[in-house]
């Protein structure tokens, strides 16, 4: 598909003119855009979509690509909007090197007890003991996308072991580097400290983390989650936990967000819960991602990270 010179961009987000601003600054001449609330709105050909879809279906008739700036595609699936016709893509940008950050960062802060040492600051009390470390455990990365293989490079970097599943096929180059598929899964649970969900929401991930899956946990291990609520048996995680299978969670998305405040996690002094910012990019590196694929439509080059529509990822 290209890109016509009749083009109309319509941008929703927080910051609609921020997004326009940075996109435009990076093509190198003004994008033609609308937001939400312009009467040109309905005539748009592109919506560059940096917010969950509205909860009442747009009438865009003449809409041929939308592109979300968010990596996570699960709400678009089903969408009116989203007709045969309608390609969608998604944002990839700096959001791997982030999320990586945010699973080294917690992961250590736990390993090296940085609460403990704030206590202890507050407290003028000098205690000394033996931090944990990443160095010498075992990785397991759910989900071997995008993200999954930036956060094993850096998994591998620290001095960890990685071991990954993807759904598949996998070659057997990959099978020798540590990649499996779902028969993989019982033995890698069983060798994994550390457990990193990046799986996508998607029919065949629903509730994929259940009460067999923590069970054939290693005793002791950590459970990140990074990825969708929805791919986790929320009873199932808390009667692991008390099985010390696993005996941690970081948690930084759920079923239902903002986290009810009733929620079990978030008093749970082994879950440590976060309001799903691991991997929340900024108006520059999500106007500068879709220029890039901006720049491609009006080119009539392939787009990219295009979503597969039968896969929902
Ligand atoms: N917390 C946050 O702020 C935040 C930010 C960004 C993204 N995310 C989440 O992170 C997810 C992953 O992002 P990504 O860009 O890495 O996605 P991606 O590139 O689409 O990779 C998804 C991976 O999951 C694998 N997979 C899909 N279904 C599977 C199944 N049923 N069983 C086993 N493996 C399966 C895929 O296997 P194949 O390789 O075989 O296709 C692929 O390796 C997103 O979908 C989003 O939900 C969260």
């Amino acid at each position: 598909m290209k890109g016509r010179s009749d083009d109309l961009v319509l941008i929703t987000g927080d910051d609609p003119a921020a997004l326009a601003r940075a996109a435009s600054a990076s093509v190198g001449e003004p994008i033609p855009w609308v937001g939400a609330g312009d009467e040109r709105a309905s005539s748009a050909t592109v919506w560059f979509a940096s917010s969950l879809p509205p909860a009442a279906a747009l009438e865009l008739p003449a809409l041929r690509w939308i592109h979300c700036a968010w990596a996570g595609v699960d709400r678009w699936v089903g969408r009116p909007e989203w007709r045969e016709e309608v390609m969608l893509t998604r944002t990839i940008a700096d959001l791997p090197r982030r999320m990586a950050d945010y699973v080294f960062g917690y992961l250590l802060a736990m390993e090296l007890d940085v609460a403990r040492s704030r206590r202890q600051q507050e407290e003028r009390r000098w205690e000394r003991w033996t931090a944990g470390t990443l160095g010498g455990k075992t990785m397991l990365i759910v989900g071997h996308g995008e993200i999954g293989r930036v956060v094993g490079a850096g998994a591998k970097a620290l001095g960890l072991r990685v071991l990954a599943l993807r759904r598949g096929p996998v070659s057997e180059t990959e099978r020798g580097e540590g990649v499996g598929s779902s028969e993989s899964l019982p033995a890698f649970l069983a060798e994994a400290d550390y457990v990193v969900n990046l799986l996508p929401a998607t029919a065949e991930t629903e509730s994929f983390w259940n009460a067999s899956r923590f069970a054939a946990m290693k005793r002791g291990a950590v459970f990140v989650n990074v990825s969708r609520g929805r791919s986790v048996d929320d009873a199932a995680l808390l009667a692991g936990l008390d099985q010390n299978r696993p005996a941690r969670a970081i948690l930084d998305v759920f079923r239902a967000e903002p986290l009810p405040t009733e929620s079990p996690y978030w008093a749970h002094s082994r879950v440590w819960v976060t309001a799903h910012v691991a991997g929340l990019g900024t108006d520059e590196t999500e106007g500068v991602a879709f220029a890039e694929n901006w720049r491609r439509w009006r080119a009539g080059e392939a787009l990219a990270h295009v979503v597969d529509r039968a896969r929902g990822y």
